[in-house]
């Protein structure tokens, strides 16, 4: 069955990726040799992320051999069939979002009913502490989303673990997704020691406490959200830092002007995010970069925006490109671009 081989010191940041995006295989034991490392891929793989990958690590995709691993109901369904149809429990596995201890999933109205056996067998098949259902879309200026509490301890304050960082945060409170940690692990390769980083809409300090765990920069994290700048101060003492991350509670439109330019601006607040636009422009060094994000159904919109706000000064798109899909159609971009002034 198809595989990625790769050299043992990268391992496991790939079986990380793989993992957390549902794509190694874990019917099949992951087998190892000398130097090497032989992960299983699902049938089905994504192409696109094992590209990605690609640029990143050096792997080999082929056709390994593999044991199968010993029978567990390694399954979602095995805990759930003669209860609820094959296809919803495969679109509820889907859905789910581990964050630390907790299991975040989708369960549509036609199966309420069975919320709470769907939320004991989440608890037993991922073996986390907690699991709670998404009660509403990501919503309001925080970014935020209602949860309803199904199974385990029922205790939303959990650590999350990405790469070598650990995140404190409560995700009823605050804005967090797993989903980007690749895209974090990206931005963090392109930051140089020195830079001045401002975080227009930081969080948690998921950016820039990625950033600055490596690099020795001064990272301002701004969030409006008290919460976040509450879980970010917490996140600077929990993750060893080279450089330095200072958290700012306020509305960036208030906030930045008191800073110093910077020499790169993290914009990913997509929804709205292109209305800032002006402001990072001014506060930007030339020479400087945006790693902005926006949803869009085609990148040519997000570029348009990107060059319409800086149309007094030369940008340079770096790269464009899908960070995730947001909806059928719509897709979260992220660019980066250099703006010469
Ligand atoms: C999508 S979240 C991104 C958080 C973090 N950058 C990440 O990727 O995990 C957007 C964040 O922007 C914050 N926010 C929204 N409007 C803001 C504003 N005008 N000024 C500062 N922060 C704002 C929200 O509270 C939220 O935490």
């Amino acid at each position: 069955m198809k595989g990625i081989k790769i050299i043992k010191k990268q391992a496991n940041d790939v079986r990380v990726i793989l993992l957390s995006n549902k794509q190694l295989c874990t019917k099949y034991k992951v087998r190892n040799d000398k130097d090497y490392v032989y992960l299983p891929l699902i049938t089905d793989y994504d192409e696109g992320l094992i590209e990605k990958i690609r640029k990143e690590y050096p792997i080999e995709v082929n056709d390994y051999d593999y044991k199968q691993a010993q029978y567990r109901p390694t399954n979602f369904m095995d805990y759930l069939t003669d209860k609820i149809d094959e296809e919803k429990i495969e679109d509820i596995r889907k859905s789910f979002d581990i964050i630390g201890d907790i299991v975040i999933l989708e369960i549509p109205d036609e199966l309420e009913e069975y919320k709470k056996v769907i939320g004991q067998a989440a608890l037993k098949f991922t073996k986390r502490r907690s699991v709670y259902r998404k009660k509403s879309k990501v919503q309001g200026v925080m970014r935020t989303r209602e949860l309803e509490y199904l199974a385990g301890i029922d205790d939303l304050e959990t650590i999350h673990k990405e790469y070598s960082l650990r995140f404190k945060l409560n995700p009823s409170t605050v804005y967090y997704s797993p989903r980007l940690a690749t895209e974090r692990s990206r931005i963090v390769k392109q930051v140089h020691d020195n830079e001045v980083i401002i975080d227009f809409f930081a969080g948690i300090g998921s950016f820039t406490v990625s950033i600055a765990h490596v690099k020795n920069v001064t990272a301002y994290n701004i969030d409006i959200n008290p919460e976040a700048i509450r879980y970010a101060q917490e996140n600077i003492k929990l993750n060893k830092l080279v450089g330095k991350v200072i958290p700012i509670l306020g509305d960036v439109r208030d906030v930045a002007d008191t800073l110093e330019d910077a020499d790169r601006i993290i914009m990913n607040l997509p929804g709205t995010s292109k209305d800032f636009l002006p402001l990072a422009v001014s506060k930007l060094k030339s020479g400087g970069i945006l790693n902005y994000y926006e949803f869009a159904s085609c990148e040519d919109v997000v570029i348009k925006h990107v060059k319409e706000a800086n149309e007094n000064y030369d940008v340079e798109i770096m790269d464009i490109r899908k960070v995730k899909s947001q909806s059928p159609g719509v897709w979260h971009y992220g660019v980066d671009a250099k703006i010469i002034k």
